[in-house]
């Protein structure tokens, strides 16, 4: 249904136990062309209300049966978008008042002239489409390009979205994969905060940050007794997060051992912590993350195969920012408008942001929110220069512009090579090794340019 302008044509429903007045309200209403609908009592009004869908309700307050304050509440509560234009008698001014508060914000006095009644119209219908206009835009806001803060309006990251929304109700397990900052930990909370298990614990644990003797003990936990140390009872992770989800990051680390283990515990529904004789029941939804090509790590043998099967029922694959540039301006603006950081900065240069959009980002929004942070902070006035950046970044900027001016001034080839390899032992503070991995040279070869360059150690 397209939204009612006060250009197109309404639907109005009047409301008034007067049958002079309805009759004289609706030819009036008519002649400018509206589709009118006319009610005698409050109840017939509400009826109509659910049945026709009225643009906009003009109702007597004082009537027989159903108040036009009553009528307004439960009109309200069915479209809290439809406009109301209230007709009050002389000296009822606080029900008017009271009117107002339940948002009819226009009311006429009786007697009043057609003119006035037509002005006031025009203003509640125009102000209705202003209203549906704005929730339409925020609708679409949400839905298209911001799924609980986790920002994109790329294909790809719709996709995301929308298979995110298909398995929210559900209670399969999940594989979140893309490279590190790609946004799989914002993921993984954002779906169990809208899967039915949100008012459960989310419980995260690292794989990769605990030796392999601790990370089974906090995942199963033990018993008193199982080992030297074990003093007390200890519940597990996966009994702490019985009832919500277990969020498994960088799941790829993950010791062989404590796959086997994982894997049993998953299957069977059921933990048994370390030196206990029985296992215990628990309802946990698994959530698994890694940056790792889990497939390869499993052809060379170093994660399990049925265990990959079983994480990975349904896959979410974060694709990396370089892939998806039409995200960039959403993300930087969000990424701005939502820090925390004290700043006076308000936009960005316009080389900052060329800077910004052609970056490749390889550490993805982690990197590009690190960046964005830092420049608020070191920013001095209100809009962010270059200079705001830290300095790899301005030079790879500089490596693009330059090596066109370069090419302009018509500069040879081994010029420029000189130009390039001095520029990385001065990036590198002079480690030859690391020049020669970027510039992916022997280490022969770069001892050998740099002697010719006359490079002094
Ligand atoms: N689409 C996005 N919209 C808004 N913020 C995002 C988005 N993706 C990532 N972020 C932000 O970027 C940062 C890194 O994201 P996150 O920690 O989820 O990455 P990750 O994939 O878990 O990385 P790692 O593999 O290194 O653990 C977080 O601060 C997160 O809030
Ligand atoms: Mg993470």
């Amino acid at each position: 249904m397209p939204a009612p302008t006060s250009k197109t044509l309404s639907r109005i429903l009047i409301v008034d136990d007067d049958r002079d007045m309805r009759t004289s309200l609706a030819d009036l209403l008519s002649e400018e062309g509206h589709t009118i609908e006319v009610c005698q009592t409050g109840v017939e009004a509400l009826a109509a209300v659910e049945r026709s869908h009225p643009t906009l309700l003009i109702t007597d307050l004082v009537m027989k049966g159903m108040q036009g304050l009553e009528l307004l509440r439960a009109a309200k509560q069915r479209d809290p978008l439809l406009a109301v234009v209230v007709i009050t008698a002389f000296g009822t001014i606080e029900t008017a008042v009271e009117a107002m508060r339940l948002g009819a914000f226009y009311y006429i006095t009786k007697p009043f002239k057609s003119g006035d009644l037509l002005l006031l119209v025009e203003r509640a219908l125009e102000e209705k489409y202003l209203r549906t206009e704005v929730q339409r835009l925020r609708r679409e806001v949400e839905s298209h390009y911001h799924f609980d803060r986790i920002i994109g309006k790329s294909a790809a990251m719709q996709q995301v979205f929308a298979l995110i929304d298909r398995l929210k109700d559900s209670q399969i397990d999940v594989l979140l994969t893309g490279e590190s900052g790609t946004g799989k930990d914002l993921l993984a909370r954002s779906l169990h905060y809208q899967s039915a298990r949100k008012d459960g614990p989310f419980v995260a644990v690292n794989c990769a940050a605990l030796p392999e003797q601790l990370l089974e003990s906090e995942l199963f936990g033990y018993i008193r007794g199982a080992f030297t140390d074990a003093r007390a009872d200890k519940k597990g992770l996966f009994v702490e997060a019985h009832g919500g989800t277990l969020f498994l990051d960088e799941v790829g680390e993950l010791p062989l051992s404590v796959q086997a283990k994982l894997l049993r515990e998953i299957e069977e529904k059921e933990v048994r912590p370390l030196g206990a004789t029985k296992g215990e029941k628990v309802d946990v939804r698994i959530m698994a993350a890694t940056n790792r090509d889990l497939r390869q790590a499993v052809a060379d043998g170093k994660f399990r195969e049925d265990l990959f099967y079983r994480l990975n029922v349904v896959e979410i694959h974060l694709p990396p920012l370089r892939e998806r540039p039409e995200d960039l301006p959403l993300l930087i603006q969000h990424l701005m408008e939502s820090s925390t950081q004290p700043t006076q900065a308000k936009r960005f240069s316009a080389e900052a942001l060329r800077i910004l959009l052609n970056h490749p980002w390889p550490g993805n929004v982690r990197e590009l929110k690190n960046t964005i942070e830092r420049a608020l902070v070191l920013c001095q006035g209100e809009e962010i220069s270059a200079a705001d950046f830290p300095p790899y970044l301005i030079a790879a900027k500089g490596s693009v512009t330059g090596l066109r001016a370069a090419f302009l001034s018509q500069r040879s080839l081994t010029d420029i090579e000189r130009e390039y390899i001095l520029a990385g032992m001065e990036l590198t503070g002079g480690n030859k090794k690391e020049v020669a991995e970027i510039l992916r040279i022997d280490r022969k070869t770069l001892y050998r340019r740099l002697e010719e360059y006359g490079w002094k150690d």
